[in-house]
């Protein structure tokens, strides 16, 4: 039977996860049944294009609903701000046993890659040999991942970006929209590579970089 998920999010990144969760199901991959959202905006019974929410992200709604059979994917991601998001994990007393991974079937996975809880990875996303998807990163649709490279716990990387090979990234880190990064670097945590850039640098802790080649833009939060 396939193991009830609830999102913790809504409009963004959960809504787009819950429908590639759905579009594994119809291609046979029923693994998961999405249940639907809990969060601090919406109305309970809200349809969000189409996943319904069921109430708001307290301690105690996630516990009820985990000692009910359900389990978790934590959808929050904040370019530039992840560090309230990673608060805000624990003090929703979410931990790795509450979670879900999900990789899309369409997905390339190398055999040897290491994928840690609650790990999204999205349609047509690329990842080489040796590398390790910490816990809760989230890759969108048609990144790559090169060999032996390590997410950040809570990272995210955009739609199309690139990531060379033996890239170290930190916790909470982003790397934008369609950017590019030079094999061997590290990105610091909660630093950001924004939409676009061509990072041929290391960056260190909270500092976001754009452009080609990229550059300091402003300290993160
Ligand atoms: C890098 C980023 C976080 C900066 O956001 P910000 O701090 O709000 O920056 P601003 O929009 O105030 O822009 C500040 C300056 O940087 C420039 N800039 C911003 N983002 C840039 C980018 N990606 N590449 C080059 N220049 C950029 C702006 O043009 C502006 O330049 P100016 O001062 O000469 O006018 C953001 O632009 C970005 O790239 N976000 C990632 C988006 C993304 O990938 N989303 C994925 C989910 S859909």
């Amino acid at each position: 039977m396939a193991q009830k998920v609830i999102i913790i999010g809504g409009k963004g990144s959960g809504t787009v996860i819950a429908e590639a969760i759905k579009d594994a199901a119809k291609r046979g991959y029923n693994d998961y049944a999405v249940e639907g959202f809990l969060n601090d905006t919406g109305k309970v019974g809200e349809s969000l294009d189409g996943t319904m929410v069921l109430g708001k992200h307290s301690k105690e709604t996630i516990g009820k609903y985990y000692d009910n059979g359900y389990k978790f994917i934590f959808s929050l991601h904040r370019i530039g701000g992840e560090e309230r998001m990673i608060s805000l994990f624990y003090e929703l007393g979410l931990s790795p046993d509450m979670l879900v991974s999900f990789v899309h079937p369409t997905a390339y996975v190398a055999p040897n890659v290491v994928i840690e809880a609650g790990v999204v990875i999205m349609p047509y996303v690329m990842i080489s040999s040796a590398a390790h998807i910490l816990l809760n990163t989230l890759i969108m649709t048609g990144a790559t991942i090169g060999h032996n490279t390590c997410t950040g716990e809570f990272s995210h990387i955009a739609s199309q970006a690139v990531v060379g090979a033996y890239i170290k990234m930190g916790k909470g880190s982003n790397i934008g929209l369609n950017a590019t990064v030079l094999e061997y670097l590290s990105i610091g945590d909660y630093s950001v590579v924004g939409m676009g850039g061509v990072l041929t640098k290391n960056v260190p802790n909270r500092q976001i970089w754009v452009g080609n080649p990229s550059h300091f833009l402003r300290i993160s939060e």
